[in-house]
């Protein structure tokens, strides 16, 4: 059995009920404890609001002034930790509401004039996930550049490209790089792109009707920064698309991430050894002392899962509503939050870890070698000696095989082997059979030339 509270004054709406809350209940319904981070959110939309009132004089000049000196007053007892959130106030808009009134008295009373919990939420939301796109988008601008001047680094080191994780072709390490890089380009602007729509103002909606009072929605947009007004008010408190929109992008960001951490996992394997990780970013075994363990990356690859379960449980939170605003969207807050904080430290630490990658060139170089990577050059230098396509595959399949035979890379049989496979062959075959002359060759735009590699990293530079 839980224990009762009595209904009492203490409740803002409990003017209408005779039976008390059980403590269960209570704590079943509150959000306090997860919505008070967006305090300074609820904070200035509440100040934004007071300006439009007392300008369209439904409160007066003394009231916003007291309402003023009262929020600034519990600002600086929620930054000094001074504040006490209680959980009989159940969220944040009306902890702080509380304590106003308090402070000030009358005023506080009147700061809900022609507003409802329904759209003073939408709104803190909305202002908080603005902030933390900001906040994503200065982060994954510093990762974005980590992995730039590595690729600066390493534009003309050789490596294996894979395809179906079997060695295909020579690209160079920063190549590879500046894949990752384009995969960012698209986080970023897919983030800039749900900050757009996320940024209106539900304010002025009230609870679902839009309100009595001759307010000023356009005025409270402006001083909040918004670009406009949420355009329906039965919409503008029940919908959180924006919010999945954000859970969705952020899915993606951390879908590349993952990507990557698993290219980083393979490669600190010293079946590859094509990577060293600093130390600082490896843990050791508690049992097998030899370990070093690529962590981060193993962990960035797992916490994506959490990701998409956000974007999942944003999506079915919302599913079966009907309009307008339901106690479902309570829901919203907890998943969207550990969203934004899962992307933000796993872009921090992918920026400290990048620039401490270093290559190690001489394994790549064997394991281009142990794959005859410039197989595909010889075929396109006999197609443009004349051959067909297929005829070249075939006669450099066997001539695989019989390098294959002898332990030895394409580029190592003798002239007369090499000859036997065509009579097209010259003594000009070893040029393109060279991992530099493979690489050299792919000099248009998107290949992997090291000179259209340092023109991708200079574009790139301009971007971000
Ligand atoms: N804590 C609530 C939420 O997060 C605030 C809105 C409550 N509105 C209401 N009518 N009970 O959605």
């Amino acid at each position: 059995m839980s224990q009762t509270t009595p209904a009492s004054s203490q409740y803002t709406w409990a003017g209408r009920f005779s039976e008390p809350m059980s403590d269960l209940v209570k704590r079943y319904t509150a959000s306090v404890d997860f919505d008070k981070r967006m305090w300074r959110q609820d904070i200035r939309g509440s100040l934004a609001h007071a300006k439009m009132l007392a300008k369209q004089g439904i409160i007066s000049a003394a009231d916003l002034s007291d309402i003023v000196r009262g929020m600034a007053q519990v600002t600086s007892e929620i930054e000094s930790g001074a504040f006490e959130w209680s959980l009989d106030l159940e969220d944040v808009h009306l902890n702080i509401e509380k304590r106003l009134t308090a402070l000030v008295g009358d005023a506080g009373k009147r700061l809900h004039t022609g507003r409802s919990r329904n759209d003073q939420v939408a709104t803190d939301i909305r202002l908080y996930l603005r902030d933390a796109i900001d906040d994503i988008l200065v982060l994954l601008k510093a990762f974005q550049t980590s992995l730039l001047d590595l690729a600066e680094r390493e534009a003309a080191t050789p490596m294996p490209g894979f395809t179906h994780l079997q060695v295909a072709q020579p690209i160079t390490f920063g190549h590879h790089l500046m894949a990752w890089f384009e995969m960012t380009r698209r986080d970023a602007e897919r983030f800039a792109d749900v900050r757009r729509r996320t940024n209106r103002l539900p304010l002025g909606a009230a609870a679902l009707a839009g309100t009595t009072y001759p307010i000023d929605r356009e005025f409270v947009a402006a001083e909040l920064g918004f670009d406009g007004v949420c355009e329906n008010s039965l919409d503008a408190v029940s919908d959180r698309d924006f919010a999945i929109e954000f859970c969705a992008a952020s899915a993606l960001l951390m879908m590349h991430i993952s990507r990557m951490s698993e290219e980083l996992v393979l490669w600190m394997n010293p079946r590859f050894a094509f990577v060293k990780i600093a130390d600082s970013f490896c843990t050791g075994s508690s049992i097998m002392p030899q370990k070093k363990n690529p962590d981060v990356p193993e962990l960035a690859r797992g916490k994506t899962g959490r990701v998409y379960g956000h974007l999942t449980a944003l999506l079915t939170l919302m599913k079966g509503q009907p309009l307008a605003y339901n106690k479902d969207n309570q829901e919203d807050k907890e998943p969207l939050f550990d969203a934004v904080d899962t992307v933000s430290d796993t872009l921090r630490i992918f920026a400290d870890m990048i620039p401490g990658i270093t290559a190690r060139p001489d394994n790549m170089r064997d394991a281009l070698r142990q794959g005859f990577a410039t197989a595909t050059d010889l075929a396109d230098y006999l197609t443009r000696k004349g051959l067909p396509f297929r005829d070249a595959h075939e006669a450099v399949g066997l001539a695989v095989r019989r390098a294959e035979e002898l332990g030895v890379d394409l580029p190592e049989l003798p002239f007369e082997t090499l000859k036997s496979f065509s009579p097209l062959v010259a003594d000009d075959v070893f040029s393109v059979l060279t991992v530099e002359g493979s690489l050299a060759s792919r000099k248009h735009i998107g290949g992997t030339a090291p000179e259209q590699v340092r023109a991708a990293i200079a574009r790139a530079r301009q971007r971000v």
